[in-house]
């Protein structure tokens, strides 16, 4: 067994195999190895220009954090389950590279202030994945309504058809949301983005060091103020999941209308066969199983923000083990994310709307009877109050003549309202 670096001397250095297992995160948090170098690297330097280390031995944990870094990404070196997390383990594979100067990196520091830092680092840059994902989404929206600005669709409210809209309206309404996810995910970046390194345990260090070079190195905009709320604070992942729960809430919204739409009972859209699944009994189904799936893993990540907000909640400041368990919950959000946005892209892109079938059900319960009552406002000088009354009694007459309201002649338009002239009929 390797030696873990950061056992104290007052505890036997064999931890039960139960704790072991409990209270290791190297499965989950090793996907921060490049965040987790990255800060060590920004330390490292720090220590050698504040004068805390010399610069020898900074260059050459540097050389051997690189190396380290290199050498997992081709996957020549494995991470130790044994030792507890990805800090460790990174500690622990320098001191077999560089030898006992390894000692010296975790001068004025600490695994909580670091932690965060490498949190910060991958949520950060996750977000900049989100932002071009989002926009190239747009895109494919956009150019899925710019082809249907002429593709009349019922539009509904309740459920039941209420007026004729196109289907460009209807698309653009999700530019609308996703522009918004977008700009709440760079709000959260914005906010996020302060330097916790150098908050060390919590209560900062005794050590000169220089927070605003640190901030400078790794493109955060100023350090953190408060060194107790620094290591406490899991506000941004917070954040980001709650931001990733909402963009999947509005996937979840069009994957139900894409699951809907190409239903029997709509058959607005054709899909490509590629994006549905068979049944193993009945030959004759499609089933849309990714926007199904896309609706439930939305279920999935709304109780990860959930269960971050209970872990939370009962926490005095400051670190507490606790919040090791926030990685597998962003890990996965972020993950189911991602996934979604890519099966979204795939339905919408390949989307073919039945342009007959849609037009067929706009006319279908009465859908321009508001446009009566607001024409007779315009051109007859009636209240819209007025103009609602004349144009349910046009409905009621429809309704009993077995007619839709674009089968009514003009003859019949007039003995509703005798003086509405011949434009109406348009
Ligand atoms: N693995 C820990 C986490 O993810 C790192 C911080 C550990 N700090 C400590 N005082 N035990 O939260």
């Amino acid at each position: 067994m390797k030696k873990n670096p950061a056992r104290n001397v007052h505890l036997k250095n064999k931890v039960s195999l139960l704790l072991e297992k409990i209270n290791s995160s190297i499965e989950i948090d090793q996907r921060l190895y490049k965040e987790d170098i990255e800060g060590s690297i920004a330390h490292c330097t720090m220590l050698i220009k504040s004068k805390i280390i010399t610069s020898k031995d900074g260059s050459m944990i540097i050389k051997g954090l690189k190396k380290i870094k290199t050498e997992i990404k081709k996957g020549q070196i494995g991470l130790d389950t044994k030792l507890e997390d990805i800090h460790i383990n990174i500690e622990s594979l320098l001191f077999k590279k560089i030898g006992n100067v390894a000692g010296k990196l975790h001068t004025a520091r600490s695994r909580n202030d670091q932690v965060v830092t490498d949190l910060k680092l991958w949520i950060r840059s996750k977000i900049n994945n989100f932002e071009n994902e989002l926009k190239n989404f747009q895109k494919i929206l956009i150019n899925i309504a710019k082809r249907n600005t002429n593709t009349i669709m019922p539009g509904y409210t309740h459920m039941q058809i209420a007026q004729a809209v196109s289907l460009a309206h209807h698309i653009m309404a999700y530019v609308e949301m996703i522009g918004r996810d977008r700009e709440r995910l760079n709000n959260c970046l914005k906010r996020m983005n302060e330097n916790p390194l150098g908050a060390c345990a919590l209560a900062g260090t005794s050590f000169n060091i220089n927070r605003k070079y640190t901030s400078k190195l790794l493109r955060f905009n100023k350090p953190t103020a408060n060194s107790i709320d620094s290591v406490s604070d899991r506000d941004f992942v917070i954040e980001f999941i709650f931001c990733l729960s909402l963009l999947g809430m509005h996937l979840s919204r069009l994957s139900e209308e894409i699951i809907l739409w190409s239903s029997q009972h709509f058959e607005f859209v054709q899909l490509p066969d590629e994006l549905f699944t068979g049944s193993s009994v009945l030959p004759q189904k499609k089933n849309p199983d990714g926007a199904e799936l896309i609706r439930a893993k939305t279920a999935i990540t709304i109780s990860n923000l959930s269960a971050l907000l209970s872990l939370l909640k009962n926490l005095p400041l400051s670190y507490y083990k606790d919040m090791q368990e926030d990685k597998s919950l962003v890990f996965n959000s972020y993950d189911t994310l991602l996934e979604s946005i890519i099966i979204s892209n795939e339905l919408i892109k390949n989307l073919k709307p039945n342009k007959e079938r849609m037009l067929f059900l706009s006319n279908e319960g009465y859908t321009t009877a508001t446009d009566f009552a607001d024409y007779l406002v315009q051109n007859n000088n009636v209240s819209f109050r007025e103009g609602y009354k004349f144009s349910a009694k046009l409905v009621n007459y429809a309704e009993k003549n077995k007619k839709k309201l674009n089968q009514l002649d003009f003859n019949e338009v007039k003995k509703i309202k005798n003086d509405v002239d011949k434009n109406v009929m348009k």
